[in-house]
């Protein structure tokens, strides 16, 4: 699949080779910071689990996964998500590294480390694909970025708009029409 399955899409902006590069440059570099640990990698479902999925397998660690689901991204929420679907396991002692599809306001992912802060891991550590930084409200530590992408809607790699287009291989933004509306 190489050409728009749609044409409410504009552009790809990141094809599924520069992904895959960055996927595995990402996954050397965890391999080597968390040599001699067993890390947990958590994503947020159901966006994160395209990255996570990719991601766990240019890692070559004794590592194990875990997710969370929220509820739907509400900007006007100032980031107090309901977590609908909580982790299976505790990580109190566990080397944590939150694994995001996109990071935009950075509302939701403050929430959320707040939230896993308080479980006490050994460490707490953000690995995004992307990030949308011009949009930041809030102040927040990435340790681990693929890309700094522009203000556009985005779609694809497990990125959605209303359910639609997670499966597409490769990251593209939407015409403006599409999204003005969201
Ligand atoms: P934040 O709290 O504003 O950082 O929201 C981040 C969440 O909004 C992401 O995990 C996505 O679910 C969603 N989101 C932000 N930008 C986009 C986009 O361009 N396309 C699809 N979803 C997006
Ligand atoms: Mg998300």
């Amino acid at each position: 699949m190489t050409g728009f399955p749609d044409d409410r899409m504009e552009r790809i902006l990141l094809t599924e080779d520069q992904i895959a590069g960055a996927v595995s440059a990402l996954g050397s570099r965890i391999t080597a910071d968390y040599a001699g640990r067993d890390p947990v990698l958590i994503t947020v479902l159901k966006g994160g689990s395209f990255f996570l999925a990719d991601l766990v397998r240019a890692v070559e660690l004794p590592l194990t996964m875990d997710f969370m689901a929220i509820s739907a991204y509400r900007p006007q929420a100032a980031g107090a998500v309901a977590i609908t679907k909580d982790l299976a396991d505790p990580i109190e002692g566990r080397d944590v590294l939150m694994v995001e599809d996109i990071i935009d306001t950075g509302l939701t992912l403050n929430y959320l480390l707040k939230v896993l802060r308080q479980r006490k891991p050994a460490s707490l550590t953000v690995c995004t694909l992307l990030d949308k930084d011009v949009r930041r409200l809030v102040d927040l530590p990435i340790e681990y970025r693929g890309f700094s992408v522009p203000d556009r809607f985005l779609v694809g790699y497990g990125l959605d708009l209303d359910g639609l287009w997670r499966n597409v291989r490769y990251i593209a933004t939407l015409k403006d029409e599409v999204w003005e509306g969201t």
